[in-house]
């Protein structure tokens, strides 16, 4: 493959807000999938597609962003930091870059996984076109997204998150290139409800008939929802990887497809079913059943609890017996209620239930909120609420 030099920006300045309480504390990009941040899935795709230049936008605690990342040097590529201190926009992201960009470059979503394949297609398409690209993907969940419209290969139209589109569509797969022009382009750009959108910068070069299409079919994964995140890592999780440094009782049982980070312990007649991510320094107590998870590290899982379709957040601590069942639920996010998802529920970070705790499925329990002994849960718990039984 013939390496191009041409630079990539990363979007990862978003604060990811409906993954809330785990977006409190870190931003979106560096939620952990198969114990490892989204946004080094985008790092990885891009060395091996053969950038040697990375620009990541920052805003939203991007500390956690740059002291993961540094200067690259352990990715093997050059990474720079630019902010984007008022969030006005993915547009506005864009336009960040124009100080340290020069010429064609690369745009990419911080929190979406894609192959390297994609990236490649995208640049080599824009080098021979000199036109803006966009790459779309078919979706069964197309309003979620900017669905897009093609005529002979050309973008005829991008309409962002309509209602009405049934229930299959071709959508902006969030990898883009543009020319340096893009950047008067966005400054042209009027703002929707007080945002600066890419995909409203784009409609204009589809006006002008001026956008070629790179479609996609690849592994293409996206995490909206918390429980995105179960999917996303059972669909990374490969055959499973255990560090050296972790220890399983010999009278534990762990499946194949399961992840355990740096020195996890996991104690005698536990159960670890598949599906399932045990982030750095997870202890999963005697007698526990976890299936189905992503705990984050330093978190504590004491004996006979049971964890199923959920998220245990960073240094959370659930007691002995305590039990997330798991199941098909409603979850209501931002006014919307979403039904039919299979989800336990999420203990953010530091939060803490007791003992004998019952978790109510799709419960959303707030960063450093306690739950007493003996309590149940359900519905959005706020950061540091306190429950009692009652
Ligand atoms: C953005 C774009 C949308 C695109 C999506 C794909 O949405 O606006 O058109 O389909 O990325 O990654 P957002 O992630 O900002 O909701």
């Amino acid at each position: 493959m013939s390496v191009s030099p041409i630079p990539a920006v990363v979007l990862a300045a978003g604060e990811g807000r409906r993954l809330a309480p785990l977006t409190h504390r870190r931003p979106k990009p560096m939620l952990p999938v198969a114990n490892r941040p989204l946004l080094e899935y985008v790092v990885s795709a891009l060395v091996e597609a053969g950038v040697d230049r990375i620009v990541l936008v920052v805003g939203h605690r991007q500390e956690r962003i740059r002291t993961h990342f540094r200067d690259g040097d352990d990715w093997d590529v050059r990474i720079e930091y630019v902010e984007q201190s008022t969030r006005l926009g993915t547009a506005h992201a864009v336009a960040q870059v124009e100080p340290v960009v020069d010429g064609p470059f690369l745009v990419l979503n911080g929190d979406r996984i894609v192959d390297p394949a994609l990236i490649a297609d995208v640049r080599d398409r824009l080098l021979e076109s000199g036109s803006p690209v966009v790459s779309v993907t078919p979706s069964k969940q197309p309003t979620r997204y900017g669905v897009v419209e093609l005529d002979d290969g050309r973008v005829v139209s991008i309409q962002e998150k309509p209602h009405d589109v049934g229930d299959s569509a071709l959508i902006n797969a969030g990898v883009y290139g543009f020319g340096g022009d893009v950047f008067e382009a966005i400054r042209e750009t009027p703002q929707e409800g007080g945002e600066l959108a890419i995909t409203t910068t784009l409609a204009s070069y589809a006006d002008a008939d001026g956008i070629s299409a790179v479609e996609y079919r690849g592994t293409w994964l996206d995490v909206t929802h918390l429980w995105d995140l179960l999917y996303v890592t059972e669909a990374t999780i490969d055959g499973g990887r255990t560090a050296e440094t972790a220890s399983v009782h010999d009278r534990a049982s762990v499946a194949a497809d399961v992840v355990l980070g740096e020195n996890v312990r996991v104690d005698a007649n536990a159960t670890v079913g598949g599906a399932t991510a045990l982030g750095a320094n997870v202890t999963i107590g005697a007698n526990a059943v976890v299936s189905n998870a992503v705990v984050l590290p330093d978190a504590v899982i004491e004996p006979g609890a049971v964890v199923n379709e959920a998220i245990v957040g960073e240094s959370a601590h659930v007691g002995a017996n305590a039990t997330i069942a798991g199941g098909e639920t409603s979850v209501i996010v931002d006014d919307t209620v979403h039904e039919g998802v299979d989800f336990g529920g999420v203990i953010g970070d530091t939060a803490r239930l007791g003992g004998g705790v019952t978790v109510v499925p799709g419960a959303i329990v707030g960063d450093g909120a306690t739950v007493e002994d003996g309590a149940s849960v359900a519905g959005r718990l706020e950061t540091d609420a306190v429950v009692r039984r009652g």
